[in-house]
């Protein structure tokens, strides 16, 4: 549809009504005018063509994306349901100038549906798009972890999370080899990340150049900082160096902030597409930014239902950089998917409890990272679905609940013993 033309479809009788120029814009925050033209672009896409999947099965739609006519329906939306404005952030989206206006009277629905795909991308402040579902491959063994990357690509992933800490680069790099031959993916269409450890902290490029050769790639799509804090690069141990009283050997002589200059510097070697960091608390990105010149991309951090971050998540939005989250499932044995809110979710919907943890994320705008080696639980983390206004009003009033408790879960908190800024740790 032109978007300069007024919308055909306003004042229909369907009973559902697509507002995926929502969608777009929690998609598209601390963007470019064009880039948030072009990520509603694909949502109205999207919209489009479930309009015409329901309108074969006898559902009428009443409006298919008011796209241009954004601003006052959803101004007016998030007044009437708070929970809409709540993946906000509070924060009513800015009225876009010279739109033509619809009346927000006209739209009533008793129900919204927030739609997540696993190819749903979602835009990074360097104009890149990351693919909102990642495989992660912490924990992943050697042995199982190749075939884990091959069968992820070739049954839909276009994201893989890695690390030169987690020791199986190698592996996972020939997992993505075995993908790129049989010719149907190319590097391009994968979206690689994988990160600085401590010890490298003082040889950043020496650091990156480990990684790429171990993948066996020319350059990652993005580039993070493990976490803020050095570690002796000539200790007892490559990795996980001590000191004789058995803790952590750090390095204090070398701030994170000179660690990220140096990375700022590998943008212009094309070995990095993107820089950014992980395990960042308020309290560190705001020593960071106003230091450096390049804004993080992302901030990777651990969040889930009982450990949302919300403070952070807020920052991060105002600072225009994506959040990615990790450990959404709780990390090992997967604990969240025990939880009676997911599972009565999970069952309304006929999904999986996995579904509906990483589907939370992509509907509030972050890129989700699950880790398996199993085939079949790989196959399952691809069906993300859509939630509800029930789903989400249910979601929201456990974290509120988690909040009030104080009863958070950190599940990855290394033995740094050191203090990260995070108000859970403190
Ligand atoms: N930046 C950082 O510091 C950092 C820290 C932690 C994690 N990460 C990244 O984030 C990724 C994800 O986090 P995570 O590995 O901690 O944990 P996770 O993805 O929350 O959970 C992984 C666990 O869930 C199981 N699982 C996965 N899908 C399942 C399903 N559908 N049903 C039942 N069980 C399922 C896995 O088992 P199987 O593998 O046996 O199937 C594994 O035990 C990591 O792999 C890593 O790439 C980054």
């Amino acid at each position: 549809m032109d978007r300069q033309e007024p919308n055909p479809r306003i004042g229909g009788k369907g009973s559902v009504v697509f507002i995926a120029t929502i969608a777009a814009y929690v998609a598209s925050r601390g963007q470019t005018n064009n880039d948030y033209c072009s990520s509603k672009g694909a949502v109205v896409a999207l919209a489009k063509a479930l309009e015409v999947e329901l309108a074969a099965k006898k559902i009428r739609v009443n409006s298919v994306s008011p796209g241009y006519v954004v601003t006052d329906m959803t101004l007016d939306l998030c007044d009437r349901y708070p929970w809409l404005a709540d993946i906000m952030n509070n924060e009513p989206p800015k009225r876009l100038p010279q739109k033509a206006q619809q009346k927000p009277s006209k739209y009533s629905p008793d129900k919204f549906f927030i739609m997540a795909s696993l190819n749903t991308k979602l835009i990074l402040n360097t104009g890149a798009e990351i693919p909102a579902l990642g495989l992660g491959t912490w924990q992943s063994k050697p042995g199982e972890v190749r075939a884990a990357v091959t069968y992820a690509l070739n049954n839909g992933y276009r994201h893989i999370d890695a690390a030169y800490c987690y020791g199986n680069e190698e592996e996972v790099g020939l997992g993505l080899k075995d993908a790129f031959d049989n010719g149907k993916i190319k590097r391009e269409d994968v979206f690689v990340t994988t990160k600085l450890w401590c010890t490298d902290h003082t040889r950043v490029e020496e650091g990156l150049d480990k990684s790429l050769k171990l993948l066996g790639l020319e350059y990652v799509d993005l580039y993070l900082m493990h976490w803020p804090i050095a570690m002796n690069p000539n200790g007892n141990h490559e990795k996980f160096p001590t000191r004789p009283d058995g803790s952590r050997d750090l390095y204090f002589e070398r701030s994170h902030v000179s660690t990220y200059k140096d990375m700022e510097k590998l943008l212009g070697t094309g070995k990095a597409k993107a820089i950014g960091v992980a395990n960042y608390s308020i309290r560190y990105l705001k020593e960071l930014v106003p230091q450096v010149s390049v804004t993080p991309a992302v901030n990777q951090i651990e969040n889930h239902i009982l450990l949302p971050q919300q403070e952070i998540v807020d920052y991060c939005k105002e600072l225009g950089i994506h959040v990615t989250a990790y450990s959404p499932l709780g990390s090992s044995g997967s604990p969240l998917m025990q939880l009676p809110v997911i599972q009565g979710i999970a069952q309304r919907k006929g999904c999986s409890t996995a579904a509906v943890l990483l589907s939370w994320h992509v509907a509030c705008g972050r890129s989700v990272l699950a880790k398996s080696v199993t085939p079949s639980r790989i196959s399952e983390n691809l069906n993300l679905v859509p939630l509800d206004s029930n789903d989400l009003h249910e979601i929201n009033a456990f974290i509120a609940d988690t909040v009030a408790k104080n009863g958070f879960t950190r599940y990855v908190y290394p033995a740094f013993g050191v203090d990260f800024g995070f108000p859970d740790k403190a």
